[in-house]
């Protein structure tokens, strides 16, 4: 059984806890798995999804002291507020999800090292290109390689270009 403390309910955690809380995509068939509160910064604005008020808070120690809550999701996209969440969740010993490129760009091997010292992980995969399953295939499937440099294309570049193509009906290959 897992329960998840999850820290905004934006474009990304909305999609989560329909995936999670409502099942769609059919990947959670069960309640094992269940978000059970929701940090977010009004509670009582309206949003485009319906979701239980009780499950709604401003108040993040409700998440840190709930000792139910094993896995905080962290899709906020705040700088401050949330490296402080993720730094006491894991302190907490409670597992973190991140897709915050600029907290997980800066404080990596400090949030790695904090997760080890108290026997929890620092999942990131969001925060990276998060369609493209890239660190799992690295530490996993990679890890005999040694890897001195990536190189790509920004993501918000990238996007643009696609959706400038997809706009003009035109693919790559043209
Ligand atoms: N959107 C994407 O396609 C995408 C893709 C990959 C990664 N990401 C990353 O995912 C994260 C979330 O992005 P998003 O597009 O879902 O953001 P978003 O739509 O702006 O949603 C942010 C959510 O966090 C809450 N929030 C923000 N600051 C807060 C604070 N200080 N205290 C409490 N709650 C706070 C907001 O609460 P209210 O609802 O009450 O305002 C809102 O529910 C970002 O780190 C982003 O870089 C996004």
């Amino acid at each position: 059984m897992a329960r998840i403390g999850l820290l905004g309910l934006g474009t990304v955690g909305s999609g989560v806890y329909e995936i999670i809380n409502e099942k769609k995509g059919n990947f959670f068939e069960d309640d094992s798995t269940l978000i059970k509160k929701i940090l977010v910064s009004d509670v009582t604005k309206k949003r485009s999804i319906e979701v239980p008020k009780d499950l709604l808070t401003e108040d993040f120690d409700e998440i840190l002291n709930d000792e139910e809550i094993d896995i905080v999701c962290c899709v906020m996209g705040s700088y401050e507020r949330e490296y402080d969440c993720m730094k006491k969740a894991l302190m907490a010993k409670k597992h973190v999800a991140t897709a915050n490129k600029e907290i997980i760009s800066r404080h990596l091997e400090e949030l790695l090292s904090i997760a080890n010292e108290n026997g929890v992980n620092l999942l990131f995969e969001a925060s990276v290109g998060g369609g493209i399953p890239i660190i799992e295939s690295i530490v996993e499937t990679l890890k005999i390689n040694k890897i001195n440099k990536i190189q790509g294309i920004l993501n918000g570049t990238t996007n643009y270009i696609v959706s400038k193509m997809t706009k003009m009906k035109k693919t790559s290959r043209h």
